[in-house]
């Protein structure tokens, strides 16, 4: 992998590109574990979902954005992490930012209604929708987009599974993917963001699970950062490529691999264009023990990290990084 300099401020990130309707499945595996080796960050492209779609989507996103305020708060992000979530209310990186992250966003994760006997489950539950008369087709397009994602999401896992020599199907299991926690979310940053000072469009973070397909307009904004021990650190910047998910490895995937796949660091900067993403993120079923997989240790390699359930590390997570609830009932 290549890096160039477009000029002395901007480097660019050159990516490994995973075509899914490629059918030489060793030189997609072969890249793909080139790719999770060296920063776990891949584009995938043919992937399957069409570009009109993608456009409604993102029209869908904007129109819930423009809602004015009062609207969006009708639909605030509640206890099982559904909803809208205002501007600050995550902080990814406390250390090195003085506010929260300059976007605000929504969280849409597998519905499941009061019947179910999983709904209880902490990452489970019913969605909360804007009004259908406000939004019409809002829900219909969001829910089409978040079952297709998570196709794409089970064709990258079986590529996962070859690249670290487990059975083709292995993260097919319901402990697994096959009945996982998926959640997207649409995000709209706005700002102009300053290291200096500690502004944000999103601090740096290495995502929690598995994996994350990243959906963008054209604005650039998202960088990685290869070696986040380098002093100083050195920031790329990936490129949108039109019609491809970025895609990259959480840190659940770096975990389970034993640390032979790697969860990057990343990060936005706003540059006072309005920018518009939906992240997906991919982690498995709530019970699901994230331990050392089978071929990734041996009597040299030990695991490094003790094993721990899905929905026990990803609460840990999300209690990090968001604000208390309890701050927007006070206000009002
Ligand atoms: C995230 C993230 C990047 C982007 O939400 O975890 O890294 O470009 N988003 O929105
Ligand atoms: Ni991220």
């Amino acid at each position: 992998m290549e890096n160039h300099t477009k000029d002395s401020t901007m480097k660019v990130s050159s990516l490994n590109s995973i075509d899914l309707a490629n059918d030489d499945l060793h030189h997609s595996v072969v890249s793909l574990k080139q790719a999770c080796l060296d920063c776990g960050f891949f584009y995938v492209i043919n992937h399957g979902i069409n570009e009109e779609f993608m456009d409604d989507v993102f029209e869908q996103s904007k129109k819930f954005f423009a809602l004015p305020l009062e609207e969006k708060m009708k639909v605030l992000r509640n206890e099982k992490h559904r909803g809208y979530t205002p501007v600050l209310d995550e902080i990814l990186d406390p250390k090195n930012q003085v506010n929260g992250d300059h976007k605000e966003g929504y969280y849409i994760g597998i519905e499941v209604p009061k019947d179910d006997p999983h709904w209880d489950k902490p990452f489970y539950g019913p969605n909360p929708w804007p009004d259908a008369d406000v939004l019409p087709g809002w829900r219909e397009t969001m829910e089409k987009y978040h079952q297709e994602a998570l196709r794409v999401s089970m064709a990258i896992g079986k590529l996962l599974a070859l690249a670290l020599d487990l059975d083709v199907e292995y993260f097919d299991r319901t402990e697994m993917l096959g009945k996982p926690i998926a959640t997207m979310r649409l995000l709209r940053y706005q700002g102009i963001s300053d290291p200096s000072k500690g502004i944000y469009a999103c601090g740096a973070h290495s995502d929690f699970g598995m994996m994350t397909l990243l959906a963008t307009d054209g604005v650039m904004g998202l960088q990685i950062c290869k070696d986040k021990n380098a002093t100083p650190q050195k920031w790329e910047y990936v490129p949108p490529i039109k019609g491809a998910f970025i895609v990259n490895l959480g840190d659940m995937l770096e975990r389970w691999s034993n640390g032979f796949f790697k969860s990057t660091l990343h990060r936005v900067l706003g540059n006072g264009q309005e920018r518009y993403s939906i992240p997906f993120f991919v982690e498995p079923n709530h019970d699901c023990l994230v331990e050392c997989l089978p071929t990734c240790k041996s009597e040299s390699d030990l695991p490094k990290y003790p094993p721990i359930k899905c929905s026990t590390y990803l609460t840990q997570r999300y209690e990090e990084t968001h604000a208390k609830l309890s701050i927007y009932h006070q206000q009002t």
